[in-house]
């Protein structure tokens, strides 16, 4: 009901292919009394290049007054030499993630029944098992991600680069709480704690206390752990296994793309920045990048960026609006032929006319 200011940041390559698509979607599924005041913002290489300017911090000010912020991708080429590695990247996204306190990064994969001709990489046996549908629940402010860390002797033999990673209590205990509030309300009422306890023991030692900790006020739910290692042979084997997962932000960045390509491919899988305080907007995403691959021939798939908006609309309070995209993308895959090619917009005009009804 009434107003959302909403932020678009179309980003970089295919990123503004798809969320042309995601706002069409979003238009016709909003509730008749929703209206979205869009704001767009130019941010990305492009701009980089034109100015040097990352994200001013005017512009980040005007963002954190926003209700919601839907994001395409931001990177450039790999390798352009104008573009140091690892700024838009950091210096855009990150600092988003960071500035804004999404330290929910919540990325769901389902394999629908009959998912075998949609692209599933995985064996009929392996889907004969039975609907996969698991949710990611990715730590996004700490981990490796911070920037902690440096180098010594660049360039020289004796090189030493270190890349520290950041756990705090705080941060680990408020995203597994959060973890264990979605798996309680989940049918299952299942959550499993993914990382490397047996060999990154200092971090390890905080995520799997703090994980028993909370686990004594859940106790409904039921909890599991698995390295992450052990997670890439279960996602490939009997991804059925997993309900919610609870990670840290470079296993969850990992994880995520392999749940992707499982689940039907990159160009279905959504992602929601969440901030589950309200304290900021959360920002919805497509989990895949810029694909400068495949930019400006419009054959992306818009699939994620458009259950992004899903996402966003849940999260902002219409879990009907939110299905009702769902529903037509099921309705979108069901309806597609192996080895079929539509344009970017085909598909978006598809499913918008499907969410129309
Ligand atoms: P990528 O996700 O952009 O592409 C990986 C592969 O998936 C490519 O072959 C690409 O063509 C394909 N692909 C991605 N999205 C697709 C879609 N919607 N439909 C069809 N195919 C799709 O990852 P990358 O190549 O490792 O990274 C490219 C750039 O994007 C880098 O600069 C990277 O840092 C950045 N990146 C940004 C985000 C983000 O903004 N959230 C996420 C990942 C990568
Ligand atoms: C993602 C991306 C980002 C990440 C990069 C581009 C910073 O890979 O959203 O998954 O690692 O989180
Ligand atoms: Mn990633």
């Amino acid at each position: 009901t009434g107003q959302v200011a909403l932020g678009v940041i179309p980003g970089d390559g295919i990123g503004p292919e798809v969320t042309a698509e995601a706002l069409k979607v979003l238009e016709v599924a909003a509730p008749a009394d929703l209206k979205f005041a869009q704001t767009q913002y130019d941010l990305g290489a492009e701009r980089y290049l034109r100015t040097g300017e990352v994200l001013p911090d005017s512009v980040l000010e005007e963002i954190r007054n926003q209700d919601a912020l839907l994001l395409g991708a931001v990177g450039g080429k790999p390798n352009d030499p104008n573009l140091p590695p690892g700024i838009l990247e950091r210096g855009l996204l990150l600092k988003l993630r960071f500035e804004l306190d999404h330290y929910v990064n919540l990325r769901p994969s389902r394999i629908y029944p009959g998912a075998a001709r949609l692209g599933s990489p995985l064996s009929d046996e392996v889907l004969g098992k039975g609907e996969v549908d698991f949710v990611v629940v990715r730590e996004g402010t700490e981990g490796p991600y911070t920037g902690n860390g440096g180098a010594l002797r660049v360039g020289t033999p004796a090189e030493v680069a270190t890349e520290v990673s950041v756990n705090t209590a705080y941060g680990v205990e408020r995203v597994i709480r959060d973890a264990f509030e979605r798996a309680r309300k989940r049918p299952r009422k299942k959550l499993t704690l993914v990382h490397k306890t047996n060999v990154l023991v200092h971090a390890g030692q905080v995520w799997w206390r703090l994980f028993q900790q909370v686990a004594e006020e859940y106790p409904d739910v039921t909890t599991d752990y698995s390295h992450i290692d052990a997670v890439m042979i279960y996602l490939t084997t009997d991804p059925q296994r997993f309900d919610v997962i609870v990670t840290d932000n470079l296993f969850g960045d990992i994880v995520t793309d392999l749940a992707a390509a499982i689940s039907g491919g990159i160009g279905l899988a959504a992602s929601g920045n969440v901030n589950p305080d309200r304290t900021s907007p959360s920002m919805f995403e497509p989990v895949h990048g810029s694909a400068p691959d495949i930019a400006g021939q419009l054959i992306a798939d818009p699939t994620a960026a458009i259950l992004s908006g899903a996402l966003l609309l849940d999260h902002l309070g219409h879990p009907e609006a939110a299905a009702r995209i769902e529903a037509a993308v099921l309705a979108d895959l069901e309806a597609r032929e192996p080895g079929q090619q539509r344009r970017t917009p085909e598909v978006g005009d598809a499913i918008a006319a499907r969410v129309a009804g």
